[in-house]
């Protein structure tokens, strides 16, 4: 009897994961064989469900909020990526039983931008809202796209300033407060606080998104977050969620374990559609 293949996101809360969906879709497409489940684990029950999981045939894991700095203390060996991020979203299981930890966040919120929405990275003003673990898994993907520069601000300033002095590469990084972007503008502003999903907004002073500026939340829901309704609002030449991020690091993630790429497009116009429907 052959096993079917196993995958999971774990944790928590998980009810309304996309992860299932968007790589049950990915599986059709590309005529793979697979399953896929969400499942609910709390930190403290962390470790013994992902021994648990791979003892039982697994194959592969995501791991998602507050789970990402626990997998990267599990993984036997880890990207790059993964290393500079300081958290793991993906663990794929290796021929020899060692458990890989990669973290493809970055590169989602990357290709989404660039390839989906054609903007462009290279020489802008970016500047990125929080100093979390969410920011921390974006900025070295956006380094490595050549900004003009890139600004952390956070409510916590040291942190913003912690967080961009472990990336300083030669003084095109800096972390700030809200208060010191007074007077700033800038071609690209990523919210990747936790704000959005209670509705907050961080104080941003007026004036801060230059003409044609783009606004992108990484997060999303059924209603157009608080932080896109402030691109909206701010004449943003486009203002968008994160569904496509999500969408995009899934991919990467499916690539990983079964070294094939799907298309996300069609994945992403469904998943747009149905929430519309709902919203
Ligand atoms: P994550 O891993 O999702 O980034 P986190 O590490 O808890 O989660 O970080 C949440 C981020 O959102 C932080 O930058 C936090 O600011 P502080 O470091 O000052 O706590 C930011 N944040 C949360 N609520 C906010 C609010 N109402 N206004 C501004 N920033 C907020």
């Amino acid at each position: 009897m052959t096993l079917i293949d196993r995958y999971a996101v774990f944790g928590h809360p998980i009810k309304h994961s996309k992860s299932p969906r968007i790589h049950r879709l990915f599986a059709e497409q590309t005529g793979q064989t697979l399953e896929y489940t969400a499942q609910d684990i709390a930190a403290e029950q962390f470790q013994s469900a992902v021994t648990t999981f791979f003892a039982e045939g697994g194959k592969g894991l995501n791991c998602t909020v507050p789970l990402k700095e626990l997998a990267w203390n599990c993984a036997d060996h880890k990207t790059e990526r993964a290393q500079l991020s300081k958290a793991v979203n993906t663990l794929a299981l290796q021929a020899d039983g060692s458990l890989l930890g990669d973290n493809t966040d970055g590169i989602g919120l990357v290709t989404d931008l660039t390839i989906n929405h054609g903007i462009a990275l290279s020489g802008s003003r970016i500047l990125i809202l929080g100093a979390g673990g969410a920011s921390r898994g974006i900025i070295a993907p956006i380094l490595e796209q050549t900004p003009h520069s890139l600004v952390i601000a956070n409510r916590t300033v040291d942190k913003a300033v912690k967080l961009a002095a472990e990336f300083d590469n030669g003084g095109s990084i800096t972390g700030c407060g809200f208060e010191a972007l007074k007077n700033r503008q800038f071609d690209l502003i990523l919210n990747a606080t936790s704000a959005s999903l209670s509705g907050c907004m961080p104080p941003l002073p007026t004036g801060l998104l230059a003409k044609e500026g783009v606004c992108y939340d990484l997060t999303y829901g059924n209603e157009p977050t608080a932080f896109v309704r402030w691109g909206q609002e701010n004449l943003a030449a486009k203002s968008l969620d994160g569904l496509g991020m999500l969408v995009e690091q899934a991919a990467e993630a499916f690539f990983i374990w079964r070294g094939i790429r799907p298309k996300t497009r069609p994945v992403i116009e469904l998943l747009n559609a149905e929430l519309k429907a709902k919203g």
